[in-house]
């Protein structure tokens, strides 16, 4: 198997450092009876990717999605960077299936690796990289609030997206963890120009300004975005803010 779709043809090239922060619409948010057009209002609205939380019902109690729905928004949006974000126990039994269904970005936790520490996992961090980019996706590690940097640091000029999770994962809606500024502020002068530098929980207007200072350069919203009256005008706000490449 091999991915459909490809990067190369889309029109966000994600390895450009941004000059703006780039909106990562994160579906969880969206009103599941009609996520087509969900997505589409996003996008409409200036976002500037999908985000899509995979959850297996034993890394996080909830279950959400699937190939399925990947393919299915593929479909739908044909030209738009999928991003996923796994939080399942064996990522290794979804890459083959998701780079065929057209997922861009597989990124999964540094907790269910066997390099994290305090763990009993055996998920080769090092060969599942291997396996993203064979399949032409790009690779991004997560990271959760608690999980000290250290178990990062050897994948950081292989990987394409650090995700730092700022809150603790399974379910949109949840308050911003500000304990977690200080570690992507020691991350971002350590990676590469091409890699981005994503947060993903509690993230909005009042809280964003925070982690761009810090060297954030791919939000994740999804309550604040879906839940918006004004989705195009939340959109702008975020846009609004400058990315810190300097920083690096
Ligand atoms: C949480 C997910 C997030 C979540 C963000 O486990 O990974 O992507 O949807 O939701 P908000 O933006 O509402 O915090
Ligand atoms: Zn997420």
């Amino acid at each position: 198997m091999c991915c459909a779709k490809g990067i190369d043809r889309l029109m966000l090239d994600l390895t450009q450092p941004p000059s703006h922060p780039l909106v990562a619409a994160s579906i969880l948010s969206a009103d599941f009876g009609q996520i087509a057009d969900e997505c589409h209002n996003v996008l409409d609205a200036g976002a500037d990717l999908l985000h899509l939380d995979v959850m297996d019902g034993h890394f996080v109690p909830n279950l959400t999605m699937g190939q399925d729905m990947i393919r299915a928004l593929r479909n739908h949006c044909p030209d738009t960077y999928l991003d996923v974000h796994l939080m399942v126990e064996r990522p290794d039994d979804y890459i083959d299936s998701f780079a065929d269904a057209g997922a861009n970005c597989f990124s999964f936790h540094l907790e269910v690796s066997d390099d994290c520490e305090n763990n009993n996992a055996a998920c080769d961090a090092n060969k599942l990289i291997d396996r993203i980019h064979a399949l032409n996706m790009h690779a991004g590690l997560v990271i959760n609030p608690p999980t000290r940097l250290d178990g990062l640091l050897p994948f950081l000029d292989r990987i394409d997206l650090v995700l730092v999770m700022s809150v603790n994962p399974g379910r949109s809606g949840q308050s911003f963890m500000p304990e977690v500024l200080d570690k992507v502020r020691a991350l971002k002068p350590q990676l590469r120009p091409q890699t981005r530098l994503e947060m993903d929980g509690g993230l909005n207007p009042a809280t964003a300004p925070d982690a761009v200072a810090v060297g954030a350069d791919v939000l994740v919203t999804a309550s604040a975005l879906f839940g918006a009256g004004d989705r195009p005008a939340l959109v702008r706000q975020l846009h609004a803010m400058r990315c810190r490449p300097e920083l690096r």
